[in-house]
């Protein structure tokens, strides 16, 4: 197959840390149709030997064997082609199109690695200047607009010029290995689905914790918040891939369908809720990896009288017959204690205990997406009795209610990583690749995306309106004392605190 994949924004930071690194990779890996072009597309006044040059030096700084020798390079590199131009001149998208129209080559992909801002503005330059026909593919990177009307606003705009199987939306948590490990886990395996309801499980827990700060990205965080870049995405795609039904087929309606489901069913809000189940924080100085690091105040970028969190816990529930009732707690945050992300599925306990458990003695799945990928499995044991000295009497006989020797906790641990090798396809490679193939499993569609922003968007109003701004947590803990509190309301905690 022969392809375009035309990055705009080809000298962008997207470009340089995710889209090259990976497309580098995917040509290694064998796994690039041979007959392709990589297009970059930016203001700089480049030429195609001039864009390789920068491509070559950002490849010469990747890490270990991930980096390219010359003769790998010098093979990738003539993939490599320029087009200068500068996105809001609608003059330049000609200059595109006509060098785009120099090969009819089968699929064109038109990435758009460029400020969110911009997105709707350049979908429509892009259909005006004909690049919009049957071969096209276009890719948005989240995050698609900062409020379920500016949302709406891209889609309209997008899917003006677009049907929406053209459309691929980018949460590259779709992408990473563990997150699909975790739709086989439930749909690939028989086991776990009696289980995996309201009269078995006792709550749901996510946690996906960054020990990074806010980086070089002050000022566009400090526009956007925990909520609108971790929560409206990431987070509420992990809980529909634990929440959703089994989807008919593995097609990418059928997955969406049932994600979109749980998107609905999410509890509403009301002002209770808002205040009750929804915890904001928003880091201040302390130690990461024993490394005095800043608040996020002082960062640069950031005003230093923002309000804007850092650090979101939720509590919610999914309205349907399978899950009413059940707690689903998300929390994300930077600068946490560890960059971890994990999703904790605690099992109610025995209905009728006829052993002593440790207190908090019931069962629990954890899955652990990053940095580890696998699964423990924790369960009770009798453990093996010492051996001692015969009794020199009889033992009395034991009342039948008698309890016997405390169980013991043990798990069951399966590494993903040491099973099938920390060398599979990263995120951005396989949703790459996956746009190349026109399979649009891993992407989100438009009524999804819709629903989830519908979902977030009055507790943004809430925090607009609210007196208080977002509680501090020192750097290098695991946010304020009041997610402690959200969970332990419902007698719960945390993993890192039970
Ligand atoms: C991005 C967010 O979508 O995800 C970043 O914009 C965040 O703020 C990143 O750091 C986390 O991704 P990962 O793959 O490192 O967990």
């Amino acid at each position: 197959m022969s392809f375009d994949l035309v990055l705009l924004g080809g000298t962008g930071d997207l470009a340089w840390r995710k889209l090259l690194p990976a497309l580098f990779q995917a040509f290694r890996h064998g796994s690039l149709p041979a007959d392709g072009r990589i297009v970059g597309v930016a203001r700089e006044a480049l030429d195609d030997a001039a864009y390789r040059a920068w491509v070559a030096q950002r490849l010469g700084g990747v890490e270990g064997e991930k980096r390219p020798s010359p003769d790998e390079f010098a093979r990738f590199s003539a993939l490599l082609h320029y087009v200068r131009a500068d996105l809001s001149n609608p003059a330049d998208y000609a200059a595109l199109a006509a060098r785009l129209r120099q090969r009819e080559a089968q699929a064109v992909v038109l990435y758009l690695a460029t400020a969110p801002a911009l997105f709707a503005r350049v979908a429509e330059q892009l259909g005006a200047a004909g690049l919009a026909t049957p071969r096209t593919r276009i890719v948005l990177e989240k995050p698609l607009g900062h409020d379920l009307a500016s949302n709406r606003a891209i889609n309209a705009t997008v899917l003006r010029h677009f049907a929406e199987h053209q459309v691929f939306r980018i949460d590259h948590y779709l992408g990473k290995p563990s997150v699909q490990n975790l739709l086989a886990l439930r749909f690939g395996n028989a086991l776990f689905e009696p289980l995996w309801r309201r009269e078995t499980i006792a709550n749901i827990q996510i946690t996906m914790a960054e020990t990074l700060g806010v980086e070089k990205r002050g000022s566009f965080y400090d526009g956007t918040g925990a909520l609108r870049d971790m929560v409206q995405n990431h987070a509420l795609q992990l809980l529909c891939a634990i929440g959703m039904e089994p989807p008919a087929n593995a097609g990418a309606d059928a997955i969406r369908d049932e994600k979109l489901k749980v998107l609905r069913s999410l509890r509403p809000w009301t002002p209770d809720t808002l205040a009750r189940d929804v915890v904001r924080g928003q880091y201040g100085a302390g130690q990461i990896n024993g490394e005095r690091v800043a608040g996020y105040r002082d960062e640069s970028g950031v005003d230093p009288a923002s309000r804007t969190e850092t650090f979101v816990a939720l509590r919610t529930e999914i309205n349907n017959w399978r899950w009413a009732g059940v707690p689903f707690y998300l929390r994300t945050g930077k600068r946490l204690a560890a960059r971890e992300a994990f999703i904790v599925v605690n099992f109610r306990p025995t209905p009728h205990a006829i052993f002593r458990t440790p207190a908090d003695g019931a069962n629990r799945l954890v899955i652990h997406l990053q940095p580890r990928d696998g699964l423990d499995l924790h369960l009770f044991a009798a453990a093996q009795a010492p051996r001692g000295p015969a009794a020199q009497h009889p033992l009395p006989l034991q009342p039948a209610q008698s309890t016997s020797a405390p169980l013991s906790p043990v798990s069951l641990n399966m590494d993903f990583d040491q099973r099938f090798g920390t060398e599979r396809v990263g995120a951005y490679e396989r949703l790459l690749l996956d746009v190349l193939a026109g399979r649009l499993n891993l992407f989100v569609r438009s009524d999804e995306q819709e629903a989830a922003w519908a979902w977030v968007e009055p507790i943004l109003h809430a925090w607009q309106h609210a007196e208080d701004g977002p509680r501090h947590y020192a750097a290098g803990t695991w946010g304020p004392s009041a997610a402690s509190a959200l969970v332990a309301r419902d007698a719960q905690c945390w993993t890192e605190e039970c």
